[in-house]
């Protein structure tokens, strides 16, 4: 079976911060309480004419020049998003014409925050298959379109951005060294938008009701998304026959400082060794580990040869880890 590598990432966020202080204008909240509680201090927000697909396209362009390849090449572009610009067309359609992709095949994929990952996963299958060449997987989240800004439980955590990765075939130990996803659909419920879909269509009742919004149980699902990225990078290391010590960086989703310190630590993993740039995000969902994995290769955080962990955990509930050989 052939192995599968990144060749390339990129990353892009809408150039408007709103920072806590502008929050503080326009609910019941703090800085300080926001820093504390979750470690964001200012997240980027998409206008209005800007879409998922505005922001993944961008996100793509540039993982695309990173690895010199030309969109004509792409077998299959995947996007991973729970904000398409449509339900349907799928948002990765859209980026396909954009981009000039034209032999591409194209297709979204909801697993929420584990979004990228599945997206990785799935790639590495076809790749492995012999069925496709060269992947481009897209992580793009408009969060900020579906986010209640009268309820501060939410509105302060959720930023908009994408991030992309190429996948090339690669020598056997090399690149994606293992994937393992998991779901448990049992607590769907925790963290959710309630209208919208077939369950709970549009109406003018749901809309006076804000349904269309976000809505978690946040405490509840802290819990389970420290015990569920802890046991994937467990999973996945012993997969990929890899010993936490030889690891050179975490990259966690990024929902919350707090957490991401909490698996560290049950880890046994330093400060040093774990990647976190939701400051400057917030929780962007399935977006967050493409932004903070091109961030810290572009840093140099990243260097050939290292061994990366992805892991991450959302709504669905879904959580996921991939052991990298960059
Ligand atoms: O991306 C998918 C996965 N998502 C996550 O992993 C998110 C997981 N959850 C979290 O990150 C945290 O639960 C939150 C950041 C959402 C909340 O932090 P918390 O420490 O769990 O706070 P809490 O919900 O228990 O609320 C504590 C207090 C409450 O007040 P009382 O009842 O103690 O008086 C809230 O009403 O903080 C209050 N509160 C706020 N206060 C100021 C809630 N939101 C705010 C706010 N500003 N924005």
């Amino acid at each position: 079976m052939r192995s599968a590598k990144i060749v390339g990432v990129g990353s892009y966020a809408p150039p408007k911060v709103l920072t806590n202080k502008d929050l503080e204008k326009m609910v019941d909240t703090s800085n300080e309480w926001i820093i504390e509680r979750t470690g964001i201090r200012e997240r980027h927000i998409a206008d209005d004419k800007t879409a998922t697909s505005d922001i993944g396209l961008e996100a793509a362009r540039r993982a695309l020049e990173d690895a010199r390849i030309n969109p004509e090449e792409l077998d299959l572009i995947i996007v991973a998003t729970v904000t398409p610009d449509f339900i349907f067309p799928a948002t990765a359609c859209l980026i396909q014409d954009r981009l000039g992709a034209k032999k591409a095949a194209a297709f979204d994929l909801e697993a929420a925050c584990s979004g990228f990952i599945y997206g990785l996963s799935v790639a590495r299958g076809f790749i492995a298959s012999g069925e496709y060449d060269t992947i481009l997987v897209i992580a793009s989240e408009a969060l900020t379109k579906i986010t209640d800004w009268e309820d501060r439980a939410t509105c302060v955590l959720f930023g908009d951005g994408a991030g992309a990765a190429i996948l090339k075939p690669a020598e056997e130990g090399q690149g994606i060294l293992s994937s393992y996803l998991r779901a448990d659909g049992g607590n769907w419920d925790l963290l959710r938008v309630p209208a919208g879909g077939s369950r709970l269509p549009a109406t003018h009742d749901s809309i006076d009701k804000r349904l269309h919004y976000m809505k978690m149980e946040g405490n509840k699902v802290f819990k389970i998304a420290v015990q569920s990225m802890t046991e994937a990078a467990i999973e996945g290391l012993k997969r990929a026959k890899i010993k936490i010590k030889d690891l050179s960086l975490l990259i966690t989703h990024q929902a919350n400082a707090r957490i991401i310190n909490a698996v560290a630590k049950r880890l046994g993993l330093p400060p040093e060794k774990v990647y976190i740039n939701l400051d400057r995000y917030g929780n962007t969902s399935a977006a967050s580990i493409p932004l903070a994995l091109d961030e810290a290769v572009k840093k140099g955080k990243i260097k050939k040869g290292d061994l990366v962990i992805l892991v991450a955990f959302g709504g669905g509930f879904t959580w996921a880890s991939a052991v990298i050989k960059w």
